[in-house]
């Protein structure tokens, strides 16, 4: 399986449903960026709600939605409605590197915290109605944090456990740690999603050669820079895909990049946000999808010194043709 990653402000709602619309049966499903339990209040979760609202994603791909936090009553309550909104799975960050998550004992700030784990899993679990997975680092002061959250997360009925390994000190720098994953590996009980750093049919290759009893991956920036690896990795791996004649013709037929970069565009110029708010978002994605363009690096940065949004736009479009 193919899993798009959740990565806050970037696989939200809108690429999730223009990323479908153009490749549609690229990933299995993916999972929302957090919705988080902060103060102990579902206010801001109210707010995220809109993100994974079954109504908003029917044309999206399959959702699983993600909760932070360790708020008891809310991670449940939370969990629960997610439930009646039809989810059958929820999942939990513990893999936030963020440094004023992190400090809270949230994301991958707990992972150090073992106990804190054993106690917000034995509280909730038998109080939710959907199935839980989590996702996880392999520590956040150093990856020999992982050795004693997993016998805590083999007490438990997980559906699954991705696994990004990397520390969360290390944010994004560096390289994974496949050494670490490699021993880790044998002691999960749970079914282990691998992620990070695939960015190319290679890297799958790798992963999938080095770890064969993974055959779930998961892929977040790679769909960025490439918003095709996923089709690429299908076409190219059909051990792993067996294509049916009818989705090899389909992904045959998919649009181009640049057309689904100006598709992307054209719904953020929908979104009920400000001008100014609208020119960010369009250079954001920029940022990350136009290194899937030919052309010069000082050429696309032009769309970063645009101030106006009608300039943002015509340059964005002037390149993705
Ligand atoms: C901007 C950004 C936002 C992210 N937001 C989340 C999030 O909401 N929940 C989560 O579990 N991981 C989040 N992540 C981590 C990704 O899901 C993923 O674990 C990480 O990017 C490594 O995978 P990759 O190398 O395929 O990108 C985020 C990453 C980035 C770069």
């Amino acid at each position: 399986m193919l899993i798009l990653a959740p990565m806050q402000g970037l696989t939200e709602l809108l690429f999730r449903r223009a990323f479908y619309r153009c490749f549609p049966g690229a990933f299995d499903y993916a999972i929302s960026p957090f919705i988080s339990l902060t103060h102990g209040n579902l206010r801001d979760a109210e707010k995220k709600l809109t993100d994974v609202l079954p109504q908003n994603n029917r044309d999206a791909m399959l959702l699983i939605p993600q909760i932070l936090g360790y708020e008891n009553a809310e991670f449940v309550d939370l969990a629960n409605r997610l439930f009646d909104l039809g989810y059958r799975e929820v999942n939990w960050n513990l893999g936030c590197p963020m440094r004023r998550v992190a400090h809270k004992h949230r994301g991958s700030g707990m992972l150090p915290y073992p106990d804190e784990i054993r106690s917000v899993l034995e509280y909730v679990l038998p109080r939710i109605k959907p199935s839980l997975s989590v996702k996880i680092r392999l520590g956040y002061y150093c990856a020999d944090e992982i050795d004693a959250v997993v016998p805590v997360l083999n007490d438990f009925p997980l559906d699954n456990v991705t696994i990004h390994p990397r520390i969360g000190k290390q944010m994004y720098s560096g390289r994974p740690d496949l050494q670490k994953f490699q021993r880790v590996l044998p002691s999960v009980h749970h079914r282990v999603i691998y992620n990070g750093d695939v960015f190319s049919v290679a890297d799958y290759k790798k992963i999938r050669s080095l770890f064969p009893s993974v055959n779930h991956v998961m892929i977040g920036r790679g769909a960025l820079y490439n918003p095709m690896l996923p089709i690429q990795i299908r076409q190219q791996c059909p051990e792993d895909f067996p294509l049916s004649d009818k989705l090899q013709e389909s992904f045959q037929n998919v649009p181009s990049i640049p057309y689904f970069i100006q598709s992307l565009m054209e719904d953020i110029l929908q979104m009920d946000i400000s001008h100014q708010a609208k020119g960010r978002k369009m250079k954001e994605y920029w940022c990350l999808l136009s290194r899937a363009l030919p052309g010069t690096e000082a050429r696309k940065r032009h769309v970063l010194h645009a101030d106006r949004l009608e300039d943002i736009h015509r340059l964005i479009l002037e390149m993705a043709k």
